[in-house]
Order: C-alpha cells, then structure tokens, then sequence
C-alpha cells in the first residue's frame, strides 16, 4: 500500500539475499523506519517486542526466520530449536505457528545444504498467498459493504458509510492489504463514501497509531475515537457496519482478537448492526472448538497499560516519542491482549473464498476439510 506516493509491503528480502527488512511499527505513526532482520534472534525479537505484529505478518516472519536460523545451522537440531524459539514469541495468532509447521515440513526431509534456499522460497510464498487472499477478501467485503450501502433507507443514501473497526487489521497486520482494512480499500477505490471509525485500541493503540496512519496515507475519511464511545455511536445510528480482523479462528467461528472486540460484538448485537470478521484460511485453528475455553490468551507486560508513548507536544522535548505513566505508583495492571467473541454474535466471516455463516458447517461449506 501507499506510503508518500511509494507502495510498501511490510517485508522484504533485503538485496543482500540474506536477511530480512520490515517497518518498524513500535515507532508509527511519527517515525517511518526500516529495520534488517539478520539473526533468528532479532526475527523473534521483532515478534516479541512487536516491531512486527498482526497475525498473518506473525506467520510470515516467524517462516523468515526460520530461514535465518537455517543460513547459520541446517542441522535438524538447529531447526526444531529455532522452531520453538520463534512460535514462543506469540502464544495467541495461529498463523504463527501455522507458518512455521508449513516451512519446518517442506524443508525437513531435504538435505541440510539445501534447506536454507528452500525455506526462503516457502517464506516468499506464504507472502504471495497472503497478499492473494487479503486482495480476495477486500472483494468479497466490498460486496457485502455495497449491499450494506444501498440497502440504507433513502433518507441516509446520500450521507458517508459508516464502518467502524478494532485494532489494526490492515496492509501494517499483513503483506499487503490487510484483512479487517482491504474491504475498506476496495470501497474507497471503488469510489464509495466511506468513513471510517477507528478505536484507538489501547493499550497499545493500533488503531490510533497504525490504522489511522495506513488510512490517512490512503485517503479514506477516518475519525479515531477512544475504545468506548462504539457503543454510543451504535445506538445513535452511526455505524452501519463492524469490521474486524482475527488471531484465531476455531472450526465452529469463534473469533480471537484483540482486547475489546467482544465488547463491540455485544453492542453490535444489541443495535442490530452487523458484525463482520475477515480473515484468510491460515487464521483457522481446526483442531479447536470452543474458542473461550481453548483459545490460549496472551497476557503481555502490565506496563503497556500502566504507562503510554506518544509524542511530546510542547516544551525542550517536542517532536521526541516519550513514554509517560499513566497511573499511581505502585497500582497493578492486568493486560491480557486478546478476547473471543463467541459465534452467534458474528454476523459473517469474509474469507479469501466467499463469506461463510460463523459455524462449523458455514467454514467447511467453504474449506471442506478439517
Ligand atoms: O497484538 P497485535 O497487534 O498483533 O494484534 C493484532 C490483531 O488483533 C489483529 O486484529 C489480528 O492480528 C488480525 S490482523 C489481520
């Protein structure tokens, strides 16, 4: 996607043919850096630490760095060590280790010379795939959001669509056009009035920091709103739709996402305002059922709810990105960073294959298989 006339993906082989560049999200929106991946180290470092972030983005590094370790030791000891290393990163996106199961099991049965090279060519096609089945999903939500559109009543057909979204779900979350974002790509490319209510998501505010940015560098219309006023603006008829992404999807469709998403589903539900959940196939954890019970949710460091960084408005430091405490000294934080929003309050699931009802018959309608 676009950054200043410029189109970016989110990583890259570096031209040294070796490591790996990513952006560095931890400073966005108010610096834009690069940063080189060399080590399975700093691969798993950058998950850890969320210089890279976003389920699919998780899976794409994590089958990256794989590739690092393998350029240093292609030993099958050196691969399962670098496989545990990198899936302990993250414990809630499936893609993760999704990724690195699908790089581990191409390259295992090779002889170690060539496994490195390999692992590189099954990384570089995870990020294709990615790319393949975000732009799919932006068609298929794009759909939906003109259904949604023209069904409005007559007297609201000329005023903007109102779509709001949790966390970031975009191009920053993926390859390449993100999930939760693409429809909303599509919309605006394909010349709907749409706008945008984004939830700044704290603690770590993707939405206000990394969707409001990939938004505005868009062009597409957006208001960043603290994480409680969706259901004020719900009940006031100022949302016609809900789109989110997702860490973990289980075959019967409860949806993992970020802290906060189930919150907006029950408002959604209450306002009868449809609740849309994007995601490619990499996201479905088949082998779970009950998302509440089994989802495996990471809790991160208290700190990132008990203290804020933004950058400093006014006085010596303006322009410096500071990190400033939020809350008395001595005041524990609880952070666990993701929920599930059970089934029945999704409206759909917009997939790389079509849209499928939130159940284990809608998903196997779809993927056919377990
Ligand atoms: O903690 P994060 O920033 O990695 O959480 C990201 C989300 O919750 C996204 O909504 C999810 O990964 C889907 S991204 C296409």
């Amino acid at each position: 996607m676009n950054i200043d006339g410029k189109a970016w993906r989110t990583i890259w082989l570096e031209p040294d043919g070796r490591s790996i560049g990513v952006i560095d999200q931890t400073l966005l929106p108010h610096r834009f850096t690069t940063r080189s991946l060399g080590t399975v180290a700093e691969a798993a470092e950058a998950i850890r630490t969320m210089v890279v972030r976003g389920a699919p983005l998780i899976g794409v590094t994590g089958a990256y760095g794989l590739m690092l370790a393998l350029q240093v030791d292609a030993s099958d000891a050196s691969l399962a060590a670098a496989f545990e290393q990198l899936n302990a990163t993250r414990p809630t996106a499936v893609n993760l280790r999704w990724a690195l199961e699908r790089v581990r099991d191409h390259v295992q049965p090779l002889p170690p010379p060539q496994r490195a090279a390999a692992a590189q060519a099954e990384a570089a096609a995870i990020a294709e795939e990615d790319v393949a089945m975000c732009e799919a999903i932006g068609e298929h939500g794009l759909r939906i959001f003109q259904q949604l559109a023209a069904a409005r009543p007559p007297e609201r057909q000329g005023q903007p669509f109102n779509v709001l979204t949790h966390c970031n779900a975009g191009w920053l979350a993926t390859v390449d056009w993100g999930t939760a974002l693409a429809p909303i790509y599509k919309a605006h490319r394909a010349g709907l009035n749409i706008h945008v209510w984004v939830d700044e998501t704290r603690p770590r505010n993707q939405g206000a920091s990394l969707t409001a940015f990939e938004l505005g560098r868009e062009g597409v219309p957006h208001t960043v709103i603290v994480d409680n006023a969706g259901g004020h603006l719900m009940q006031h008829g100022q949302v016609d739709v809900v789109i989110v992404g997702t860490d973990r999807t289980t075959r019967r469709g409860d949806v993992c996402n970020k802290i906060g998403t189930y919150l907006k589903a029950l408002a959604a539900h209450d306002n009868g305002v449809p609740f849309y959940v994007a995601l490619p196939a990499s996201t479905i954890d088949w082998s779970l059922d009950d998302g509440v019970a089994e989802i495996p949710i990471e809790a991160r460091s208290p700190e990132e709810v008990t203290a804020i960084q933004g950058r400093v408005l006014a006085g010596p430091a303006a322009g410096q990105l500071a990190s400033v405490q939020l809350t008395p000294d001595g005041s524990a934080g609880f952070n666990p960073g993701f929920d599930v929003t059970p089934a029945r309050l999704v409206t759909g699931l917009i997939t790389e294959r079509g849209v499928a009802a939130a159940t284990e018959a809608g998903l196997r309608g779809l993927y056919g298989h377990g």
